[in-house]
């Protein structure tokens, strides 16, 4: 489909309409919300289950024999289904449910990390969120592993040739983000993957950035791990999801203990239950489950090639309007770019200028994104960035760039 025929066809007013939380005014002002990259607003369907759960549906799950504790369950488990076949998982028992894309990788850190020994080695990226390196120096300090890092040029993408010389039969894992939340970089995680796989090491991709923006294939990608949070795909947060390949989940010793996630406890010995709930212990979220899934029935009738198409335009304009702004210069100009612009103004604070933005109801994140390693590459305190989802609109992308220019006046 060509660009123009998808941008026509794409009815974002009627998407606006199911996301109430867009329709409302700041300071008097209509809210832009233009911090996606955070958090995404969400449709109403998905407020409606949370809002059912707890007025009509609230038990708990896989543990009753009662109605209502049923239903909870066969909702909950529905919408694992829901969420294994939009992602195409071989099966549901692959998809654990978790407390956010830090939840999970911490999970795979400690427990894939279980598996590890002194030496083996631990590739990241020099433009991961503080959440995929952490838990790695974590690991590596309990066991005495190495982390070693995939450096990045001007532009925020990866220095590819750097990362076949990390590469080694010490190579235990490659975690590594799909999409950069401060930069928009779109990382070449095939190539990434298929390398990778060539000399033994598994990967895990972050998806907590590209989940919303583009259709996710865990097979066709073959990554072994595959992780994102709900509340930035249109769902509710403190839940989100892990996928794993069952030979390695299986692999992998529990990472938190308590119910659910045994099959028989004595004083001397605990067996542990089957995937997925061996790596779900305790009573979780459980409305956030269902209405994660319902998320999913949401964007289920979306056609996401239209919504990547409609994004790219947004992007496109957003960058070509904001580059003419005097001293604005954007952070992050990679060749494959999602709808993430971060940019400094010279001169000026990000505080300062997110500040002022907010008063014109325009909401952006400033700072360091969580990404501090990004932000000493290039050398500056921090960006503003401007995220898009594809309820976005270029008359919002106006607005932006007109209360930069009310923004710049007052702060120069
Ligand atoms: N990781 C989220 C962001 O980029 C919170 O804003």
């Amino acid at each position: 489909m060509k660009q123009n025929e998808a941008i026509a066809q794409f009815d974002v007013a009627s998407i606006r309409k199911q996301f109430p939380t867009l329709k409302q005014t700041v300071y008097g002002k209509p809210l832009i919300y233009l911090d996606n990259g955070a958090t995404s607003q969400k449709p109403q369907m998905v407020i409606d289950a949370i809002d059912r759960y707890y007025s009509k549906e609230n038990s708990n799950i896989h543990r009753g024999v009662h109605f209502l504790s049923q239903h909870a369950t066969t909702l909950y488990e529905d919408a694992r289904t829901t969420i294994q076949k939009y992602i195409n998982a071989p099966s549901s028992d692959e998809v654990i449910f978790t407390s956010g894309t830090t939840g999970g990788i911490n999970l795979v850190a400690f427990s894939f990390g279980e598996l590890l020994n002194e030496g083996d080695e631990i590739i990241i990226s020099a433009m991961e969120h503080h959440s995929n390196i952490v838990p790695w120096q974590l690991l590596c300090e309990r066991k005495k592993c190495v982390l070693k890092v995939i450096p990045i040029n001007s532009k925020g993408e990866l220095i590819m040739a750097e990362f076949d010389k990390l590469l080694t039969d010490k190579t235990k894992i490659v975690s590594i983000t799909h999409i950069s939340n401060a930069l928009g970089t779109i990382n070449p995680i095939r190539e990434i993957i298929s390398k990778s796989h060539s000399i033994g090491a598994k990967v895990l991709i972050d998806g907590a950035q590209s989940i919303q923006h583009t259709k996710i294939d865990v097979q066709e990608l073959d990554c072994d791990f595959f992780i994102f949070s709900g509340h930035k795909v249109f769902g509710p947060t403190g839940v989100g999801i892990l996928y794993g390949k069952r030979e390695i989940l299986d692999q992998m010793p529990p990472y938190q203990g308590g119910g659910d996630m045994i099959a028989k406890v004595t004083f001397e010995k605990t067996t542990y239950n089957e995937l997925p709930h061996k790596f779900e212990a305790g009573t979780p979220n459980i409305s956030g489950g269902i209405a994660l899934g319902t998320a999913f029935e949401f964007l289920n009738q979306l056609d996401l090639n239209e919504v990547e198409v409609y994004e790219t335009e947004l992007l496109n304009y957003a960058q070509s309007e904001l580059v003419k702004l005097d001293g604005l210069k954007i952070i992050g100009t990679a060749e494959h770019k999602t709808s993430v612009v971060s940019f400094v103004i010279d001169g000026l604070h990000p505080f300062d200028v997110g500040t002022l933005l907010d008063k014109q109801g325009i909401a952006v994140r400033t700072g360091h994104h969580c990404t501090q390693p990004v932000m000493d590459f290039f050398g500056i305190p921090g960006t503003i960035r401007a995220s898009f989802a594809f309820y976005n609109t270029k008359e919002e992308v106006d607005i932006l760039v007109n209360g930069l220019k009310r923004s710049i006046s007052m702060l120069r």
